[in-house]
């Protein structure tokens, strides 16, 4: 014989199921969804067609067709009516967030409500964090996402993501939890988050580019390859009990290092540039949208993520149970 014939393993859609080793699940996914403070609020976001800003009174018709579309796990945003230099409505007790976990969790115990745990959308300046000057002071800034974070918990969330990219900030966010008794709440981190153009249209959605400078003291320069494992690897260290990939497409690389060197669950954020272009794709006729996240999902859960964050979630989920995808 002169060659091998993988034609075999193909020659037909049930021998193509057969040996098929990925399989994708509504429950694999988090949806991110955007809250804000007020009233009578469903604001579609530009650039990222079908993802909205709700009010929570808004919310609840949404909240039912993503429950009905079999998504359990959500990550919640919020945009506060006020800012401040250091964001006191990322950690008030009846700030948009703390209001929307109890909403949420009020009529649908069993969804998992993920928060973010980051400052840029309550800063009045748009850092993610304390400034001293013009630089984000690092140790100043972990005692108030501390303060985020238990807040988040004593409003019910069940699990928080820091997003922040300070050095440190599991570590003390954990002491925190610890000390006020959420003991059992896990840590989703944003280990190895880069700074990055995919955000654009989140920073529209969220109210939340920075109004001077960029991210790039405390985010990760995509030219350096070693700097993930480190990353990842203290986070763990301090505490992280998932780590996360972020932005998604563009870093299948890193995804697949972290998943063949660290044993726990890995996320990837399929972040809100990757979503407009798509969607931006598919409305010029030039793509079909179905196929091309689908293969995206896949390629993820291919290179190792077990969960994937995307605006795609309710639509995934909706196409896996009509059949229409697989
Ligand atoms: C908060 C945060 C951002 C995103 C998630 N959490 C914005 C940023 O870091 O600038 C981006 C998500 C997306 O683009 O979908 N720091």
């Amino acid at each position: 014989m002169q060659f091998n014939r993988h034609r075999r393993l193909r020659s037909s859609h049930s021998m193509r199921n057969l040996v098929k080793n990925l399989y994708l699940e509504a429950t694999d996914f988090v949806l991110p969804i955007f809250i804000e403070e007020g009233t009578g609020v469903k604001t579609e976001i530009e650039s990222m067609p079908g993802q909205y800003r709700f009010s929570l009174d808004m919310l609840q018709d949404e909240l039912k067709e993503i429950w009905e579309s079999g998504i359990r796990s959500l990550m919640l945003f919020g945009i506060p009516a006020e800012k401040d230099p250091v964001g006191s409505g990322g950690y008030a007790e009846n700030g948009i967030i703390q209001e929307g976990i109890r909403f949420i969790k009020r009529i649908y115990p069993e969804m998992l409500v993920i928060t973010d745990v980051c400052m840029c959308e309550y800063t009045s300046h748009g850092h993610c964090g304390i400034l001293e000057g013009d630089t984000v002071n690092n140790d100043e800034t972990l005692e108030y996402l501390a303060k985020i974070a238990v807040s988040h918990a004593e409003a019910g969330a069940d699990m928080v993501a820091p997003s922040d990219m300070m050095d440190g900030r599991v570590w003390r966010i954990r002491r925190a939890l610890d000390e006020a008794g959420y003991i059992n709440l896990p840590i989703m981190s944003y280990s190895v988050k880069y700074s990055s153009a995919f955000y654009g249209p989140f920073r529209e959605a969220a109210d939340s580019a920075p109004s001077f400078g960029d991210r790039k003291t405390y985010q990760m320069d995509f030219r350096s390859s070693k700097e993930a494992i480190l990353e990842a690897h203290d986070d763990l260290k301090e505490g992280a009990d998932i780590i996360m990939v972020k932005p998604a497409l563009a870093y299948l690389d890193v995804i697949k290092t972290l998943d063949d060197r660290f044993d726990v669950p890995i996320a990837a954020y399929n972040v809100s540039g990757e979503y407009a272009m798509i969607k931006a794709g598919a409305k010029m006729g030039w793509i079909d949208e179905k196929k091309i996240v689908t293969e995206k999902m896949y390629a993820l859960k291919r290179a190792g993520a077990s969960i994937i964050i995307t605006y795609h979630a309710k639509e995934l989920a909706q196409w896996i149970a009509s059949g229409e995808i697989e």
